[in-house]
């Protein structure tokens, strides 16, 4: 017997505007990432705020899901899907963000997942902001910027609370919301949206106004808590952290001071606000030292409290070394890189793979929150060969998979409370980093490429079979 729960949560992950298309059907609005263009590892991604048909942008395609989520919710059936965690196109709900009414058709269309998914006694875990936003809210409020924009997301988290009250228990307000805290504007959680075409990396940035955009987000998660506890007690709101799992490259005092440090501002702050109720001491002494006042109001307080999530959940990729001496070697990642760490293997794309780091972090979590800990994303994105006869064989995913989950288990036998496992991209997705189909990270390939060419086909990769079976036997076969 596997070190499991007997009620486990396997499953996998996606998002919305990574596999849906259909970006204007039944009334769907544009969303930020409808004119963000393909890229790839060597050429940036664009944001056009000026559309132009001579570009190709992706997420308008994706995998079409839209038309074929009976046939992709039957294969992760086939795979013994405890879970599914899917996201909602907030533009597909309230087209311009600000309508008064929902759009119907888009409540429709999620209705028909969860009853696909009942039907396979699948249990959703829903994301209801993943990074993307209605394109009308960036250009018409400038985003999270804009306080009325927490009016907006909690009538928009209101109206699907109570649509979709008797299928989903599991929410996740935010797809890691750190992300803000990381890098740039994070364009669906902009702070700033860009009046003029630039790269993806290269959006304008601004410190002060990415805290206070984040403070915002911060209210709204709060306040879509309250409320969803109000409309069910029985539903379960969890952190969603894009937890870079940091190493200092050497022992010299400096380096493990300055990755402590950082761990506690750039992991530790958003998880300890949605799990403890409020600003932590380090985070609000780096506002003060940077001269940064985020406008923090007793009610906003209050607010937070009131508002504190049940679980933590997380994405993990890699883990990252960072020094204060000088290192020229870097490695690439998910949000961000760091210097190369000579024990660890890398990716195609440069993200080194670090299984161990993700028992390092499900202990560190634990014993910081002791809550409910799921993982909500961990995968590999690799080219992937489509042969002749239709099989694709794909032992460095499975590698990759099976190295996570026997650290997984092991943390487990530490002690921490592991309820659940969501493979990112279950089914071939558009990247968020380039636009790509070729960095593919499912179980299940989607012919299509980085155009959108193809015939949209699903085949099962070998890893598909072997996830089954690990589902099978609750991780014991693997
Ligand atoms: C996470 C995002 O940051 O990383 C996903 O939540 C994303 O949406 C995933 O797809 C993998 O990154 P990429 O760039 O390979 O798609």
């Amino acid at each position: 017997m596997s070190g499991f729960k007997e009620n486990f949560l396997w499953g996998g992950a996606t998002a919305a505007n990574q596999i849906e298309g259909a970006y204007l059907e039944d009334g769907k609005g544009l969303s930020v990432y409808d004119i963000v263009t393909v890229g790839s590892h060597t050429n940036p991604r664009r944001i056009t705020p000026i559309i132009s048909e001579e570009n190709f942008y992706p997420s308008r395609v994706a995998i079409d899901h839209y038309h074929r989520y009976k046939e992709d919710i039957a294969l992760f059936a086939e795979m013994g899907f405890k879970a599914y965690r899917l996201s909602i196109s907030w533009s597909r709900i309230y087209p311009n963000g600000d309508d008064e009414k929902p759009n119907e058709k888009g409540l429709k269309f999620y209705d028909d997942i969860f009853k696909e998914l009942k039907k396979y006694n699948i249990e959703p875990v829903v994301t209801i902001s993943h990074s993307d936003i209605p394109l009308a809210i960036a250009t018409k409020y400038q985003s999270w910027t804009n306080k009325k924009v927490i009016d907006l997301y909690v009538k928009y988290a209101k109206t699907l609370f109570e649509r979709y009250s008797e299928y989903v228990t599991y929410w996740l307000p935010f797809n890691e919301i750190n992300n803000m805290f990381l890098s740039l504007s994070a364009l669906g959680q902009g702070a700033m949206f860009p009046k003029e075409e630039c790269t993806f990396q290269g959006q304008p940035d601004d410190f002060e106004m990415r805290m206070k955009a984040l403070k915002n987000i911060f209210i709204a998660s709060a306040k879509a808590v309250i409320a969803g506890k109000e409309i069910n007690d029985k539903f379960h709101f969890g952190t969603m952290i894009c937890h870079i799992t940091r190493y200092p490259r050497t022992c010299h005092p400096d380096d493990v001071l300055s990755v402590f440090k950082n761990d506690l501002f750039y992991n530790n702050t958003c998880s300890d606000i949605m799990l403890k109720g409020e600003y932590p001491f380090y985070t609000l002494n780096e506002f003060k030292n940077r001269g940064i006042d985020i406008e923090l109001t007793d009610e906003d307080k209050q607010i937070l409290k009131e508002g504190v999530c049940d679980y933590y959940t997380f994405s993990y990729y890699q883990s990252i070394s960072e020094s204060t001496l000088d290192f020229n070697e870097q490695t690439s990642g998910n949000i961000m890189g760091g210097i190369k760490n000579p024990y660890l293997k890398e990716t195609e794309w440069d993200w080194p793979i670090d299984p161990v780091g993700l028992r390092y972090t499900l202990l560190k979590v634990y014993d910081r929150y002791k809550v409910p800990v799921m993982i909500t994303e961990n995968g590999i994105g690799c080219r992937d060969v489509l042969n002749d006869d239709g099989t694709i064989h794909d032992p460095y995913r499975i590698e990759y998979i099976k190295d996570h989950i026997v650290e997984m288990e092991k943390a487990v036998n530490d002690g921490v409370d592991l309820i659940g496992y969501m493979a990112w991209g279950c089914i071939d997705l558009v990247s968020v980093s380039t636009g790509e189909m070729k960095k593919r990270y499912g179980f299940i390939y989607v012919d299509t490429d980085d155009l959108g060419n193809g015939s949209f086909k699903r085949y099962k990769k070998d890893s598909f079979n072997w996830y089954k079976k690990v589902i099978e036997s609750n991780g014991e076969i693997r």
